[in-house]
């Protein structure tokens, strides 16, 4: 039996004995006193009784194990043209700092904060920094407009945002602290401050933001005189951030991850999946704001010693599509981590990778992507650039790290370019048919996770049991709904084919339907709409509208679109890149008045779908074909 497959084995008959050994890799200030908390299904907690701080783990120990001197943070910004590295002593140093001076603010144990930063070192800190204080951090991404963070932050309820004058955007300046201002403007719940890092490219007078007095603070006023914080130990099972996410309504679902089971999955998923231990230098060229920046540019490198990389750049125009290769060539990155999105605007743009041959990646030993499928184009394209393994591997939001991955740690598994591979140990994947039997292999249904999920996978909603129970547990008793389809080949190879739902994937960012189809259906010449994902050769999916206008409105067709577009842009954020509406005289229904939008999608990527039984009007929906086929 090879390694990966006695692991699986050992996590899924044993998962007890499995996580507790994993546990010694991390420092506890109480040991658990049990690592798996069965006693309520469906709910689970991992190492109840246990005490530990996550800043703690992620810094302070290699400090105090003599790794001070070690770098720690690599800040790679070609935007700002600046480049900056932290050691593990310095990071600690500055980290220990801002908790003092959010301590100063009233943060306390379990207060949220939430953050709304660019992709700078401030944005770790300010992570690190509440997890050293117990506080619960909540980041929001920059691309997200005022009301997608008014409704977060009603929702998380912080007592402080810590955000900065602006974000950089290619070569375009995005100032922050205006979107700040209006999304305080129209939620509910105030905060006591804000903390605002002032970045010398904010458009504002004299370059800076300007502050709101008392509420506002400029970062360095804040830490000036701030006494260094010390880490606050709390339950592994307390929550260490609250980061939301897209599902099929408008309103974000606040996935909750712990303290506890995070550490530890993280650091084990380092070794075992990513192949990298302490020393390495590891870059997940992501946001702060999403997973993969939260997972794998902030914690997992950290806790397991690596030294991680920030950039805060494009894949291509920063300036140019070498730019990756420059970064993982200079900063002598081991392992790099991607979107599959990101590597088809560098094979658009540089499509011999020639700009590959001007560096030494000698020390590059492999590239993961995630966060959307990867297309086997693309697949064989960056790994005849690279000549190095790429490795797919899918995860969510939901679950924090890889649920089906090629364990290159453990065991480097042949690849099948379509199919991330294996499942992680941990994780007892299957595919369901509709009632509830499990697929034949081969056969395609519904990917769910038997339940126990394990450590570091959400254990909740924030503040909704009933809705975290609704959306996940409910459909298959006893099994996770991860919202994919898919099957598992006699081999045992998972096939991720795509959302089930109304999540749709634009550019590697999850984004929902509903929460475009909000904004349409709010305009006064709009009697109803639809918004489906439909494919796009650079950025996967994009979505697209269908509207139906009341039989009274009188405006024109280009100037509704451009309301449309216009309004889903500062209501949602351009990074819905929400561009295409179609005006269409009715939508296909189900007789009971559901839209059929699986079907519209169906056809919109070119599938021969059945027409359901259920419909209302087949003529509506063959009126729509021309208007759906694909043009790609
Ligand atoms: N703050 C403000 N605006 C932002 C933003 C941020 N943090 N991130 C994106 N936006 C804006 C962009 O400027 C763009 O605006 P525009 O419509 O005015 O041009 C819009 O949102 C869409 O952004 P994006 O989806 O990033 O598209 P792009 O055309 O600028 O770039 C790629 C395309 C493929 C290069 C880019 O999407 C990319 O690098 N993707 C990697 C994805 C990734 O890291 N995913 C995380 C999971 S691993
Ligand atoms: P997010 O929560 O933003 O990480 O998005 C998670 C969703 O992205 C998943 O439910 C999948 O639909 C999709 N996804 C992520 N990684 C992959 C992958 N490797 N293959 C296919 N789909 C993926």
């Amino acid at each position: 039996m090879g390694a990966y497959t006695a692991a699986y084995e050992r996590s899924i008959s044993d998962p007890t004995r499995f996580w507790g050994v994993a546990a010694r890799d991390i420092r506890w200030r109480t040991p658990p006193d049990r690592v798996l908390d069965d006693g309520a299904p469906p709910f689970y907690r991992w190492f109840t009784g246990g005490e530990l701080n996550t800043c703690e783990n992620a810094l302070d120990r290699h400090v105090e194990d003599g790794h001070g001197g070690r770098l720690a943070l690599i800040y790679d910004s070609p935007v700002t043209g600046t480049r900056r590295s932290y050691t593990y002593r310095e990071l600690t140093g500055e980290v220990a700092l801002f908790a003092g001076a959010l301590r100063a603010l009233g943060v306390d144990r379990g207060d949220r904060v939430v953050l709304y930063l660019p992709m700078v070192p401030q944005a770790v800190i300010a992570m690190l920094a509440c997890a050293r204080l117990g506080a619960v951090h909540s980041t929001v991404f920059g691309g997200f407009a005022p009301k997608e963070l008014a409704v977060r932050i009603d929702d998380a309820r912080p007592k402080v945002v810590v955000s900065a004058s602006c974000g950089i955007e290619g070569s375009r300046v995005v100032p922050y602290k205006p979107m700040l201002d209006a999304a305080l403007e129209l939620s509910a719940h105030q905060v006591n401050h804000c903390v605002i890092l002032q970045r010398p490219e904010a458009p504002a007078p004299g370059g800076h933001a300007e502050l709101t007095r008392p509420r506002d603070l400029d970062w360095d006023e804040a830490v000036t005189g701030a006494a260094p914080a010390e880490c606050v130990p709390v339950a592994a099972t307390d929550p260490l951030y609250i980061l939301y996410t897209s599902g099929t309504t408008g309103r974000p679902k606040g996935v909750v991850r712990d303290n506890g089971g995070h550490a530890v999955a993280l650091r084990w998923s380092m070794e075992n999946v990513y192949g990298v231990g302490p020393g390495d230098v590891f870059w997940a060229a992501s946001d702060v704001g999403w997973v993969v920046g939260h997972s794998y540019i902030v914690y997992a490198p950290l806790l397991t010693g690596c030294t991680t990389v920030l950039y805060e750049g494009k894949p291509v125009g920063t300036p140019d599509a070498g730019a990756f290769w420059r970064v993982a060539s200079e900063h002598g990155v081991k392992a790099m981590f991607t979107a599959p999105t990101a590597i088809r605007a560098v094979k658009k743009e540089d499509p011999q990778a020639e700009l590959l041959g001007a560096y030494d990646l000698s020390a590059l030993e492999t590239l993961f992507l995630a966060g959307e499928r990867l297309d086997p184009d693309t697949y064989q394209w960056a790994s005849r650039a690279l000549d190095r393994p790429v490795i797919d591997h899918w995860w969510q939001t939901e679950t924090g790290w890889p649920i089906v991955a090629n364990p290159r740690g453990l065991e480097p598994m042949a690849v099948k370019p379509g199919s991330p591979s294996v499942p992680v140990p941990g994780y007892d994947v299957r595919v369901l048919a509709p009632d509830g039997r499990e697929a034949e292999p081969g056969a395609d249904g519904d990917i769910v996770i038997r339940l126990p999920l394990p450590p570091g996978t959400l254990p909740t909603l924030w503040q909704d049991d009933e809705r975290f129970v609704q959306s996940y547990l409910t459909r298959y008793p006893g099994h996770y709904l991860t919202g994919d389809g898919g099957r598992i080949d006699e081999d045992g190879y998972v096939w991720v084919m795509g959302r089930t739902d109304d999540v749709i994937n634009v550019a590697g960012h999850r984004l929902s339907t509903g929460v475009m189809e909000e904004v349409i259906a709010a305009h006064p010449a709009v009697a109803e709409c639809a918004v489906i994902g439909v494919g796009d050769e650079l950025k996967g999916q994009v979505p697209r509208g269908f509207v139906v206008l009341k039989s009274d409105a009188a405006i024109d067709a280009a100037q509704l679109r451009s309301e449309l577009v216009g309004a889903v842009r500062r209501q949602v954020g351009p990074v819905a890149s929400f561009k295409e509406v179609a005006i269409v005289p009715a939508l296909p229904k189900t007789r009971s008045g559901k839209i059929l939008r699986g079907t519209m999608r169906g056809l919109a990527d070119g599938r021969e779908v059945p027409v359901p039984s259920t419909i209302e009007d087949a003529s509506v929906l063959d009126a729509l074909r021309p208007i759906l086929r694909p043009t790609t």
